[in-house]
Protein backbone atom coordinates (compact mmCIF):
# COMPACT_ATOMS: atom_id res chain seq x y z
CA UNK A 1 0.00 0.00 0.00
CA UNK A 2 1.54 3.68 -0.80
CA UNK A 3 0.24 5.90 1.10
CA UNK A 4 -0.20 10.14 0.56
CA UNK A 5 -0.49 11.59 3.92
CA UNK A 6 -1.86 15.01 3.98
CA UNK A 7 -1.14 16.66 7.52
CA UNK A 8 2.05 16.02 9.11
CA UNK A 9 1.10 17.13 12.65
CA UNK A 10 0.83 15.78 15.77
CA UNK A 11 -0.74 12.48 15.03
CA UNK A 12 0.66 12.66 10.85
CA UNK A 13 3.69 12.15 12.53
CA UNK A 14 2.35 9.43 15.05
CA UNK A 15 1.11 7.59 11.68
CA UNK A 16 4.51 7.96 9.38
CA UNK A 17 6.96 6.73 12.27
CA UNK A 18 4.56 3.86 13.08
CA UNK A 19 4.16 3.26 8.92
CA UNK A 20 7.85 3.60 8.92
CA UNK A 21 8.23 0.32 11.37
CA UNK A 22 5.84 -1.73 8.85
CA UNK A 23 6.74 -3.41 5.43
CA UNK A 24 3.29 -3.89 3.96
CA UNK A 25 2.70 -0.29 3.62
CA UNK A 26 4.41 2.99 2.92
CA UNK A 27 4.21 6.95 3.09
CA UNK A 28 5.51 7.90 -0.21
CA UNK A 29 3.97 11.74 -0.19
CA UNK A 30 3.27 13.95 1.98
CA UNK A 31 1.36 17.47 2.12
CA UNK A 32 2.63 19.93 5.17
CA UNK A 33 2.51 23.48 5.67
CA UNK A 34 5.88 23.14 7.69
CA UNK A 35 8.85 20.81 6.65
CA UNK A 36 10.58 18.97 8.76
CA UNK A 37 13.49 16.29 8.71
CA UNK A 38 11.43 13.87 8.72
CA UNK A 39 9.47 14.22 5.78
CA UNK A 40 12.65 14.47 3.32
CA UNK A 41 12.38 14.02 -0.11
CA UNK A 42 8.51 12.98 -0.14
CA UNK A 43 7.12 16.45 0.58
CA UNK A 44 4.10 17.20 -2.68
CA UNK A 45 3.76 20.84 -3.56
CA UNK A 46 -0.36 20.16 -3.66
CA UNK A 47 -3.16 17.74 -3.23
CA UNK A 48 -2.74 16.78 -7.49
CA UNK A 49 0.75 15.51 -7.18
CA UNK A 50 -0.98 13.18 -4.79
CA UNK A 51 -3.96 12.46 -6.52
CA UNK A 52 -2.32 12.31 -9.45
CA UNK A 53 0.44 9.83 -8.25
CA UNK A 54 -0.81 6.14 -9.85
CA UNK A 55 1.44 4.59 -7.03
CA UNK A 56 -1.03 6.14 -4.39
CA UNK A 57 -3.57 3.86 -3.79
CA UNK A 58 -4.66 5.43 -0.56
CA UNK A 59 -4.69 8.73 1.23
CA UNK A 60 -4.68 9.30 5.11
CA UNK A 61 -6.33 12.82 5.94
CA UNK A 62 -4.50 14.42 9.11
CA UNK A 63 -5.03 17.88 8.92
CA UNK A 64 -8.10 18.70 10.67
CA UNK A 65 -10.95 20.92 9.89
CA UNK A 66 -13.71 20.64 7.67
CA UNK A 67 -11.99 22.81 4.49
CA UNK A 68 -9.79 22.13 2.69
CA UNK A 69 -10.28 18.74 4.31
CA UNK A 70 -13.37 17.70 2.46
CA UNK A 71 -12.08 18.85 -1.14
CA UNK A 72 -9.19 16.89 -0.44
CA UNK A 73 -10.43 13.85 0.21
CA UNK A 74 -13.30 13.95 -2.07
CA UNK A 75 -10.73 14.14 -4.54
CA UNK A 76 -8.42 11.45 -3.65
CA UNK A 77 -11.92 9.48 -3.82
CA UNK A 78 -12.92 10.34 -7.12
CA UNK A 79 -8.90 9.55 -8.50
CA UNK A 80 -9.98 5.47 -6.94
CA UNK A 81 -8.12 6.08 -3.87
CA UNK A 82 -9.16 4.80 -0.56
CA UNK A 83 -9.35 7.47 2.24
CA UNK A 84 -8.55 6.94 5.66
CA UNK A 85 -9.10 9.85 8.66
CA UNK A 86 -9.08 10.84 11.99
CA UNK A 87 -10.62 13.99 11.27
CA UNK A 88 -13.97 14.14 13.68
CA UNK A 89 -15.03 17.48 12.14
CA UNK A 90 -14.53 15.96 8.58
CA UNK A 91 -16.87 13.08 9.61
CA UNK A 92 -19.36 14.86 11.30
CA UNK A 93 -20.36 17.97 8.37
CA UNK A 94 -19.70 15.27 5.27
CA UNK A 95 -19.75 11.72 5.72
CA UNK A 96 -23.07 11.12 3.85
CA UNK A 97 -21.93 12.66 0.78
CA UNK A 98 -17.79 11.40 1.26
CA UNK A 99 -19.53 7.48 1.76
CA UNK A 100 -21.76 8.27 -1.19
CA UNK A 101 -18.27 9.59 -3.05
CA UNK A 102 -16.57 6.39 -1.98
CA UNK A 103 -19.85 4.09 -3.18
CA UNK A 104 -19.25 5.50 -6.37
CA UNK A 105 -15.77 5.36 -7.17
CA UNK A 106 -15.63 1.70 -5.76
CA UNK A 107 -13.11 2.55 -2.67
CA UNK A 108 -12.82 2.58 0.71
CA UNK A 109 -13.59 5.24 3.24
CA UNK A 110 -12.83 4.72 6.78
CA UNK A 111 -12.50 7.06 9.82
CA UNK A 112 -12.29 4.80 12.77
CA UNK A 113 -9.95 7.10 14.65
CA UNK A 114 -12.34 10.07 14.83
CA UNK A 115 -14.08 9.00 17.95
CA UNK A 116 -12.29 7.35 21.19
CA UNK A 117 -8.74 7.76 19.43
CA UNK A 118 -7.19 4.68 20.03
CA UNK A 119 -10.80 2.93 20.74
CA UNK A 120 -11.86 0.79 18.03
CA UNK A 121 -15.85 2.09 18.55
CA UNK A 122 -17.05 2.93 14.91
CA UNK A 123 -15.98 -0.59 13.59
CA UNK A 124 -17.46 -2.49 16.68
CA UNK A 125 -20.35 -0.42 16.04
CA UNK A 126 -21.02 -1.84 12.99
CA UNK A 127 -19.85 -5.47 14.32
CA UNK A 128 -22.77 -5.15 16.46
CA UNK A 129 -25.05 -3.78 13.92
CA UNK A 130 -24.85 -6.86 12.00
CA UNK A 131 -26.16 -9.34 14.43
CA UNK A 132 -27.75 -7.49 16.88
CA UNK A 133 -29.30 -3.91 15.99
CA UNK A 134 -27.66 -1.19 18.64
CA UNK A 135 -29.88 0.44 20.78
CA UNK A 136 -28.43 2.89 23.18
CA UNK A 137 -24.80 4.26 23.42
CA UNK A 138 -22.92 6.33 25.43
CA UNK A 139 -19.85 7.07 27.45
CA UNK A 140 -16.96 9.30 28.48
CA UNK A 141 -15.77 10.59 25.10
CA UNK A 142 -13.95 13.41 26.31
CA UNK A 143 -10.41 12.44 28.08
CA UNK A 144 -9.92 15.89 29.49
CA UNK A 145 -12.78 16.36 31.02
CA UNK A 146 -12.18 13.28 32.86
CA UNK A 147 -8.65 14.01 33.80
CA UNK A 148 -10.15 17.31 35.16
CA UNK A 149 -13.25 15.54 37.46
CA UNK A 150 -10.75 12.73 38.48
CA UNK A 151 -8.40 14.89 39.71
CA UNK A 152 -10.91 17.22 41.64
CA UNK A 153 -12.27 14.42 42.82
CA UNK A 154 -9.43 12.63 43.85
CA UNK A 155 -7.36 15.70 45.22
CA UNK A 156 -10.63 17.90 46.26
CA UNK A 157 -8.84 20.56 44.11
CA UNK A 158 -11.29 23.50 42.36
CA UNK A 159 -12.10 23.49 38.55
CA UNK A 160 -9.76 26.43 37.64
CA UNK A 161 -6.77 25.06 39.15
CA UNK A 162 -6.97 21.52 37.45
CA UNK A 163 -7.67 22.55 34.02
CA UNK A 164 -4.09 24.97 34.40
CA UNK A 165 -2.77 21.42 35.79
CA UNK A 166 -4.58 20.07 32.68
CA UNK A 167 -2.96 23.04 29.98
CA UNK A 168 0.83 22.36 31.16
CA UNK A 169 0.19 18.37 30.91
CA UNK A 170 -0.65 19.04 27.70
CA UNK A 171 -4.29 17.11 27.70
CA UNK A 172 -6.54 20.71 27.38
CA UNK A 173 -6.24 23.23 24.44
CA UNK A 174 -4.94 27.02 25.70
CA UNK A 175 -8.46 27.54 24.51
CA UNK A 176 -10.38 24.81 26.47
CA UNK A 177 -13.56 25.43 25.36
CA UNK A 178 -14.50 22.62 22.83
CA UNK A 179 -13.62 20.05 26.08
CA UNK A 180 -14.78 21.96 28.79
CA UNK A 181 -18.44 23.26 27.45
CA UNK A 182 -19.41 20.03 25.95
CA UNK A 183 -19.13 20.30 21.94
CA UNK A 184 -16.55 18.09 21.67
CA UNK A 185 -18.55 14.92 23.12
CA UNK A 186 -21.61 16.60 21.38
CA UNK A 187 -19.48 15.82 17.74
CA UNK A 188 -18.68 12.25 18.96
CA UNK A 189 -22.23 11.47 20.06
CA UNK A 190 -23.90 12.82 17.00
CA UNK A 191 -21.19 10.71 14.53
CA UNK A 192 -21.82 7.83 16.89
CA UNK A 193 -25.32 7.49 17.12
CA UNK A 194 -25.53 8.44 13.28
CA UNK A 195 -23.52 5.11 12.60
CA UNK A 196 -25.25 3.08 14.67
CA UNK A 197 -28.56 4.26 14.28
CA UNK A 198 -27.95 4.38 10.11
CA UNK A 199 -29.43 8.35 10.47
CA UNK A 200 -28.25 11.31 9.80
CA UNK A 201 -29.00 14.40 12.97
CA UNK A 202 -27.33 17.78 13.03
CA UNK A 203 -24.77 17.52 15.97
CA UNK A 204 -26.70 20.83 17.38
CA UNK A 205 -29.86 19.07 17.83
CA UNK A 206 -28.12 17.30 21.13
CA UNK A 207 -28.73 19.64 24.39
CA UNK A 208 -25.09 20.10 25.63
CA UNK A 209 -23.88 20.98 29.12
CA UNK A 210 -20.48 20.81 30.15
CA UNK A 211 -18.49 21.21 33.19
CA UNK A 212 -17.11 24.71 33.15
CA UNK A 213 -18.85 26.09 36.31
CA UNK A 214 -18.09 22.68 38.28
CA UNK A 215 -17.07 23.36 41.74
CA UNK A 216 -14.56 21.75 44.57
CA UNK A 217 -17.98 21.79 46.69
CA UNK A 218 -20.24 20.31 43.78
CA UNK A 219 -17.92 17.21 44.07
CA UNK A 220 -18.18 17.47 47.90
CA UNK A 221 -21.72 16.90 47.76
CA UNK A 222 -21.68 14.53 45.18
CA UNK A 223 -18.78 12.55 47.34
CA UNK A 224 -21.85 13.25 50.41
CA UNK A 225 -24.44 11.05 48.41
CA UNK A 226 -21.92 8.07 47.29
CA UNK A 227 -21.41 9.98 43.78
CA UNK A 228 -18.65 11.10 41.64
CA UNK A 229 -19.15 13.46 38.90
CA UNK A 230 -18.52 13.03 34.93
CA UNK A 231 -19.58 14.21 31.66
CA UNK A 232 -21.37 11.81 30.16
CA UNK A 233 -22.81 10.97 26.59
CA UNK A 234 -25.53 9.18 25.97
CA UNK A 235 -28.06 8.11 23.00
CA UNK A 236 -30.85 5.61 22.76
CA UNK A 237 -33.43 4.58 19.98
CA UNK A 238 -36.65 3.50 21.92
CA UNK A 239 -39.53 2.61 19.19
CA UNK A 240 -38.40 4.76 16.38
CA UNK A 241 -37.13 7.71 18.08
CA UNK A 242 -33.81 8.77 18.70
CA UNK A 243 -32.86 10.71 22.07
CA UNK A 244 -29.80 12.08 23.17
CA UNK A 245 -27.65 14.34 25.67
CA UNK A 246 -24.56 15.65 26.92
CA UNK A 247 -23.92 16.74 30.31
CA UNK A 248 -22.57 16.17 33.98
CA UNK A 249 -23.80 12.94 35.67
CA UNK A 250 -23.79 11.67 39.34
CA UNK A 251 -22.55 8.19 39.07
CA UNK A 252 -23.04 5.55 41.55
CA UNK A 253 -20.13 3.57 42.35
CA UNK A 254 -21.33 0.59 40.82
CA UNK A 255 -21.55 2.25 37.35
CA UNK A 256 -18.69 1.18 35.63
CA UNK A 257 -17.82 4.99 34.18
CA UNK A 258 -17.48 5.95 37.84
CA UNK A 259 -14.04 3.92 38.12
CA UNK A 260 -12.54 5.46 34.65
CA UNK A 261 -9.21 7.33 35.77
CA UNK A 262 -6.91 10.00 34.78
CA UNK A 263 -7.56 11.16 30.88
CA UNK A 264 -9.05 7.73 29.45
CA UNK A 265 -11.84 7.46 27.59
CA UNK A 266 -14.76 4.42 28.12
CA UNK A 267 -17.43 4.11 25.36
CA UNK A 268 -20.22 1.39 25.37
CA UNK A 269 -23.62 0.45 23.44
CA UNK A 270 -26.23 -2.07 24.37
CA UNK A 271 -28.45 -4.37 21.83
CA UNK A 272 -30.96 -6.80 23.27
CA UNK A 273 -28.65 -9.71 22.84
CA UNK A 274 -24.84 -8.39 23.13
CA UNK A 275 -26.06 -6.27 26.47
CA UNK A 276 -23.70 -4.26 27.75
CA UNK A 277 -20.28 -3.79 25.80
CA UNK A 278 -17.38 -1.67 27.25
CA UNK A 279 -14.53 -0.38 25.61
CA UNK A 280 -11.69 1.72 27.56
CA UNK A 281 -8.89 3.38 26.25
CA UNK A 282 -6.60 6.79 25.44
CA UNK A 283 -9.49 9.43 23.59
CA UNK A 284 -6.55 11.12 21.46
CA UNK A 285 -2.55 11.30 21.70
CA UNK A 286 -0.12 11.51 18.97
CA UNK A 287 0.77 6.80 18.65
CA UNK A 288 -2.54 6.05 20.81
CA UNK A 289 -4.96 7.36 18.04
CA UNK A 290 -2.38 7.20 14.74
CA UNK A 291 -2.49 3.28 15.79
CA UNK A 292 -6.09 3.47 15.20
CA UNK A 293 -5.88 5.13 12.00
CA UNK A 294 -2.71 2.42 10.80
CA UNK A 295 -5.54 -0.42 12.03
CA UNK A 296 -8.09 0.91 9.38
CA UNK A 297 -5.43 0.95 7.05
CA UNK A 298 -4.13 -2.67 7.56
CA UNK A 299 -7.72 -3.89 7.33
CA UNK A 300 -8.08 -2.39 3.94
CA UNK A 301 -4.24 -4.58 2.79
CA UNK A 302 -6.69 -7.44 4.12
CA UNK A 303 -9.47 -7.08 2.08
CA UNK A 304 -11.61 -5.59 4.44
CA UNK A 305 -13.67 -2.88 3.05
CA UNK A 306 -16.84 -0.75 3.26
CA UNK A 307 -18.25 1.07 5.46
CA UNK A 308 -20.08 1.27 8.88
CA UNK A 309 -23.00 2.06 7.49
CA UNK A 310 -24.37 3.17 4.70
CA UNK A 311 -27.80 4.14 5.17
CA UNK A 312 -28.44 7.19 6.18
CA UNK A 313 -32.46 8.44 6.97
CA UNK A 314 -32.85 12.24 8.11
CA UNK A 315 -34.21 11.58 11.86
CA UNK A 316 -34.27 14.50 14.60
CA UNK A 317 -33.55 13.89 17.90
CA UNK A 318 -36.55 13.79 20.04
CA UNK A 319 -35.96 13.95 24.28
CA UNK A 320 -39.44 14.88 25.11
CA UNK A 321 -39.75 11.17 26.77
CA UNK A 322 -36.78 11.28 28.74
CA UNK A 323 -36.94 12.44 32.35
CA UNK A 324 -34.41 12.73 34.90
CA UNK A 325 -33.79 14.10 38.38
CA UNK A 326 -31.02 16.81 38.24
CA UNK A 327 -28.58 18.22 40.90
CA UNK A 328 -28.85 21.97 40.65
CA UNK A 329 -26.60 24.19 42.40
CA UNK A 330 -27.75 28.24 41.71
CA UNK A 331 -27.38 31.43 43.40
CA UNK A 332 -30.98 32.21 42.67
CA UNK A 333 -33.91 30.27 43.58
CA UNK A 334 -36.46 31.06 40.56
CA UNK A 335 -39.97 29.95 40.43
CA UNK A 336 -38.99 27.40 38.08
CA UNK A 337 -36.38 25.63 40.23
CA UNK A 338 -39.00 26.16 43.49
CA UNK A 339 -41.49 24.40 41.47
CA UNK A 340 -39.50 21.33 40.14
CA UNK A 341 -37.38 20.73 43.36
CA UNK A 342 -37.61 17.89 45.58
CA UNK A 343 -35.41 18.11 48.57
CA UNK A 344 -32.81 20.93 49.32
CA UNK A 345 -28.98 21.28 50.35
CA UNK A 346 -26.56 23.55 51.34
CA UNK A 347 -26.50 25.74 47.97
CA UNK A 348 -27.83 23.24 45.91
CA UNK A 349 -31.35 21.44 44.96
CA UNK A 350 -32.15 18.01 43.76
CA UNK A 351 -35.56 18.13 41.10
CA UNK A 352 -38.03 15.58 40.88
CA UNK A 353 -37.34 13.88 37.36
CA UNK A 354 -37.71 16.50 34.67
CA UNK A 355 -37.60 16.64 31.18
CA UNK A 356 -33.89 17.12 29.90
CA UNK A 357 -34.68 19.64 27.08
CA UNK A 358 -36.68 21.67 29.68
CA UNK A 359 -33.60 21.18 32.13
CA UNK A 360 -31.00 22.05 29.68
CA UNK A 361 -33.01 25.12 28.24
CA UNK A 362 -33.14 26.24 31.99
CA UNK A 363 -29.28 25.82 32.43
CA UNK A 364 -28.86 27.85 29.30
CA UNK A 365 -31.27 30.60 29.79
CA UNK A 366 -29.37 31.18 33.52
CA UNK A 367 -25.85 30.94 32.17
CA UNK A 368 -26.71 33.59 29.54
CA UNK A 369 -28.25 35.79 32.18
CA UNK A 370 -25.19 35.38 34.44
CA UNK A 371 -25.93 32.78 36.78
CA UNK A 372 -23.26 30.51 36.75
CA UNK A 373 -25.68 27.53 37.49
CA UNK A 374 -24.15 23.96 37.47
CA UNK A 375 -26.56 21.07 37.09
CA UNK A 376 -25.82 17.45 36.41
CA UNK A 377 -28.10 14.28 36.08
CA UNK A 378 -28.84 11.95 39.32
N1 LIG B 1 -4.49 15.15 18.64
C1 LIG B 1 -5.27 14.13 19.02
O1 LIG B 1 -5.09 13.55 20.09
C2 LIG B 1 -6.38 13.67 18.12
C3 LIG B 1 -7.18 12.58 18.53
C4 LIG B 1 -8.19 12.12 17.68
C5 LIG B 1 -8.39 12.74 16.47
N2 LIG B 1 -7.61 13.80 16.11
C6 LIG B 1 -7.86 14.45 14.82
O2 LIG B 1 -6.74 14.30 13.98
C7 LIG B 1 -6.63 15.45 13.13
C8 LIG B 1 -5.23 16.02 13.27
O3 LIG B 1 -5.05 16.44 14.60
P1 LIG B 1 -3.61 16.86 15.14
O4 LIG B 1 -3.71 16.88 16.61
O5 LIG B 1 -2.55 16.06 14.48
O6 LIG B 1 -3.54 18.37 14.61
P2 LIG B 1 -2.23 19.22 14.34
O7 LIG B 1 -1.15 18.83 15.30
O8 LIG B 1 -2.65 20.64 14.29
O9 LIG B 1 -1.76 18.74 12.89
C9 LIG B 1 -2.43 19.08 11.73
C10 LIG B 1 -1.35 19.42 10.71
O10 LIG B 1 -1.94 19.59 9.42
C11 LIG B 1 -1.41 20.78 8.87
N3 LIG B 1 -2.29 21.34 7.88
C12 LIG B 1 -3.43 22.08 8.07
N4 LIG B 1 -3.95 22.44 6.89
C13 LIG B 1 -3.15 21.93 5.93
C14 LIG B 1 -3.15 21.97 4.53
N5 LIG B 1 -4.06 22.65 3.84
N6 LIG B 1 -2.16 21.33 3.88
C15 LIG B 1 -1.19 20.67 4.54
N7 LIG B 1 -1.12 20.59 5.90
C16 LIG B 1 -2.09 21.23 6.56
C17 LIG B 1 -1.19 21.69 10.06
O11 LIG B 1 -0.26 22.71 9.74
P3 LIG B 1 -0.27 24.07 10.61
O12 LIG B 1 0.01 23.67 12.02
O13 LIG B 1 0.82 24.87 10.00
O14 LIG B 1 -1.64 24.67 10.45
C18 LIG B 1 -0.64 20.72 11.09
O15 LIG B 1 0.75 20.53 10.94
C19 LIG B 1 -7.73 16.41 13.57
O16 LIG B 1 -8.82 16.27 12.72
C20 LIG B 1 -8.09 15.94 14.96
O17 LIG B 1 -9.47 16.20 15.30
C21 LIG B 1 -6.61 14.27 16.90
Amino acid sequence: MNIGLLGHGTIGIGVDRIIKKRTDMAVTKVMSLVMDDEIGDRLAASIDEIVNDPEIDTVVEVMGGVHPAFEFVSAALKHGKNAVTANKALVAACYEELVALAKENNVTFRCTASVGGSIPWLINIERANRVNPVESLGGIMNGTTNFIMSAMTNEGADFDETLKKAQELGYAEKDPSADIDGPDVRRKLSISLNVAFGVLTGEEEIPTAGLRYVTAEDVKNAKAMGRTIKLIASAERKDGVISATVEPAFLTGDEVMASIPSNFNLVWYRGEDCDLQCFVGQGAGRFPTAYNVVEDLVDLTEGRTGFYTDSFTPASIDNSNVFRPYYVRSAVTDEYLASVTETTGEGYVITRPVNVAEMHAYIKAQIENGNPVFAASV
